[in-house]
């Protein structure tokens, strides 16, 4: 994505953001942006609990070609998914604390993977991320309305 850059390609053309009026359609969105992802590519979700990151990570599955159904990380602040045109690693840090815990659990490796790594409250790892993180944001704008802004 960071040459020319097609996912903010995508996004310009519905002015960079999007809003969608159900988890259906977060998770066509979803599955619609995973075409775009190469290989590296490096998503940092942020948005309040039930904005629907875990929605547009299913989505993006879904998109990549993943088969068995995307979880959220309860235990464990990684899962990985084969099976898709591209490896898929989920990272949800709601429930870490601080940023050597992170390395120690070896998020940097993915980072510099050939996978697609996308991530939950990203923002807890922000100087970890590398330059070519794409950022996006998930707000809730009512019951079933969300803005997903791709920056
Ligand atoms: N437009 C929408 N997009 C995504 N989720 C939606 C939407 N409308 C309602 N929802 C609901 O919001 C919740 C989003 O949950 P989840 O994806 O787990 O959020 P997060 O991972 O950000 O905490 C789900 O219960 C989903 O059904
Ligand atoms: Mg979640």
């Amino acid at each position: 994505m960071d040459h020319g850059n097609p996912l903010r390609q995508l996004v310009m053309i519905t002015s960079q953001q999007v809003e969608t009026r159900s988890l259906a359609e977060t998770l066509e969105f979803g599955a619609r942006l995973a075409r775009e992802l190469q290989p590296g590519d490096v998503l940092a979700l942020s948005g309040e609990l039930g904005a629907g990151k875990t929605a547009l990570v299913k989505g993006i599955a879904r998109g990549l070609g993943v088969t068995v159904e995307v979880t959220s990380p309860t235990f464990t602040l990684i899962h990985e998914y084969g099976g898709g045109r591209l490896a898929l690693i989920h990272v949800d840090l709601y429930r870490l604390d601080n940023v050597p815990q992170a390395l120690a659990v070896g998020i940097e490796d993915y980072l510099n993977g050939p996978g697609v790594t996308v991530i939950e409250w990203a923002e807890r790892i922000a100087p970890l991320l590398p330059p070519h993180t794409t950022r996006i944001r998930i707000e809730s704008l009512g019951e079933d309305t969300r803005r997903i802004e791709i920056a």
